[in-house]
C-alpha cells in the first residue's frame, strides 16, 4: 500500500503494493485476467477473462501507459489519499511514550523472575500493577488525544532480549485503541490495556533462548503453551487486578478450531466462554504476532496479515480456523485503517471466497463495511463455474461474508 516517506515527504509505494498492478511491458497478446484492469484515472481498460488484443498492447504501449491496476481507486490511493481521511503522517502514541511502555513490560516482568527466583509463593507487588495501570492511562490518554491518526507497531529491538516487551506493549498500544473505536466501558479499556502489558507473563520463568527463538520443536512449544496457565496461576487470587485481566492472561490463546491453548475450546465452548472483549483481545495479539519483526521470521505486511486472519476465520469448509467473523468486523471497523495507512486491505478485483463456499470477484467496496462488498459469484459452493455469473450485494445479506481472499502473488494462505 501507499505509505509516506517521512523524509521527502512524499508517496512511495512498498513491496505489498505490487499486486494491485500490472506492468503493462510483462502483459502478453491473447492473455487474460480474472480481474478488471482500470488505467492510472480509473477507466476500464481490459474486462476480465477477455484476450488482450494486439490493437490493445499497441495502444497502450503507444500511449506510454506502463501500469493498470486491478482497483480503480488504487492510482488515487497512491497519491497520499486515504478512504478513512485519516492523518497517516500523525503516530496515534508517539515514539517516546510507546518505547517507555516496552520499559513498563520490561520493569515488570523482571519483577516476575524476581519472584519465581527468589521469593516462591510471593504475590504480584501492588506498586507494580499500579505502575502498569498508570502507563495504561497514559497510552489511553494518547489515543483520545490522536484520534485521527494511525498505528505503526514499533520494531526497534535495542537486544534479541527484548522481543516479548516490544510485542508486550504493541499488543497493549492496539488494545487500547480498539477499546477506545469500539467505545468501550472505560474499566473495560484499561483492562484491555493492562491485559496487553501482562499477557505473556507465564513466559518470564522461561528460558529467552525458547522465547525468541524462530521456530520451535514439539518439546519446546509444549513449554511455550503453559504460558498462560503459569501467568494466571502467578495472579489468580491477586485482589489488585481485575477478573477481565486474569481471563485475558489466561485465554488469549484459545481458537475456533480447538487448537488454541491451554483447554482447546471447540467452536461452541470458544463462542460461549471466552468473552467478547477476550476474544477482540486475542485477535490484537495475533495482527502483532504477524507484523512485529521476531528475529529469524519475516514479519507480514499490514495488508497481508489482515487478509491473512480473514483467512482464519471460522467458515463450514474449513479445517483450520481461529476466529469468529463477527470479531473479525469488529477488528476491522475499528483499526482496519487505522493499521494500514488508511487503505483497503482487500480491494475491487481480489478474488473471494464466501462462508457458503462460493467464489467471487470483488465488484465494489464499500467503505463503512469493507467485509459486505459486492462479489461477482463466478463458481458454486460445489466449485462448478456458473454458465451466467451474478453479482450480489452482502450489504443486503449479513449471512453470508467473505471467508478467504486469495492472492496472486504472495502466499497468504490459512484457513482451508
Ligand atoms: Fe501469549
Amino acid at each position: 500500500m501507499a505509505s509516506i516517506d517521512k523524509d521527502k515527504n512524499k508517496v512511495k509505494i512498498d513491496e505489498s503494493s505490487r499486486n494491485v498492478e500490472v506492468l503493462v511491458r510483462t502483459m502478453k497478446q491473447d492473455y487474460q485476467y480474472s480481474y478488471n484492469l482500470f488505467d492510472e484515472f480509473g477507466n476500464l481498460i481490459l474486462e476480465a477473462h477477455v484476450p488482450i488484443s494486439e490493437s490493445l498492447l499497441n495502444h497502450l504501449r503507444n500511449s506510454n501507459i506502463e501500469r493498470l491496476y486491478y482497483d480503480p481507486t488504487k492510482a488515487q490511493e497512491t497519491d497520499g489519499e486515504n478512504v478513512a481521511g485519516l492523518n497517516t503522517g500523525k503516530s496515534i502514541v508517539d515514539e517516546a511514550l510507546a518505547m517507555e511502555t516496552v520499559q513498563n513490560v520490561k520493569d515488570f516482568m523482571d519483577h516476575i523472575r524476581d519472584i519465581y527466583n527468589f521469593s516462591p509463593g510471593a504475590s504480584v507487588s501492588k506498586v507494580r500493577i499500579e505502575e502498569s495501570r498508570a502507563q495504561v492511562d497514559k497510552l489511553m490518554a494518547s489515543v483520545e488525544k490522536n484520534s485521527d491518526g494511525v498505528f505503526n507497531p514499533i520494531t526497534k529491538l535495542k537486544e534479541l532480549d527484548d522481543y516479548t516487551y516490544v510485542h508486550s506493549a504493541n499488543v497493549s498500544i492496539l488494545s487500547a485503541i480498539l477499546g477506545s473505536r469500539l467505545e468501550f466501558k472505560k474499566e473495560i479499556r484499561l483492562a484491555m490495556g493492562l491485559g496487553g502489558l501482562f499477557h505473556d507473563m507465564g513466559k518470564a520463568p522461561i528460558s529467552k533462548d525458547i522465547v525468541n527463538k524462530a521456530s520451535l520443536n514439539d518439546e519446546e512449544f509444549d513449554l511455550i503453551k503453559y504460558h498462560p496457565h503459569v501467568g494466571y496461576k502467578l495472579i489468580e487470587t491477586n485482589p489488585h487486578m481485575h477478573d477481565i485481566e486474569k481471563r485475558i492472561i489466561l485465554l488469549h490463546h484459545e481458537r475456533t478450531d480447538g487448537e488454541g491453548f491451554p483447554f482447546g475450546f471447540d467452536l461452541d465452548q470458544y463462542e460461549n466462554q471466552t468473552p467478547r472483549e477476550i476474544r477482540l483481545f486475542a485477535l490484537c495479539n495475533e495482527y502483532i504476532l504477524m507484523v512485529q519483526n521476531k528475529p529469524g521470521v519475516k514479519p507480514l505486511s499490514s495488508r497481508d496479515a489482515l487478509r491473512k486472519m480473514l483467512n482464519l476465520v471460522f467458515a463450514p469448509y474449513k479445517k483450520v480456523h481461529s476466529f469468529l467473523i463477527r470479531d473479525f468486523k469488529e477488528f476491522v471497523k475499528a483499526l482496519g485503517y487505522i493499521v494500514n495507512n488508511g487503505s483497503y486491505f482487500i480491494v475491487k478485483g481480489d478474488l473471494v471466497r464466501m462462508n457458503t463456499g462460493e467464489i467471487g470477484i470483488i465488484e465494489e467496496m464499500n467503505k463503512l463495511f469493507p467485509l459486505n462488498p459486492k462479489v461477482k459469484i463466478l463458481k458454486n459452493h460445489k466449485l462448478e463455474t456458473l454458465k451466467r455469473p451474478i453479482i450480489i450485494d452482502m450489504l443486503k445479506d449479513y449471512n453470508n461474508f467473505i471467508s478467504n481472499v486469495y492472492d496472486k502473488t504472495g502466499p497468504v494462505k490459512a484457513g482451508e
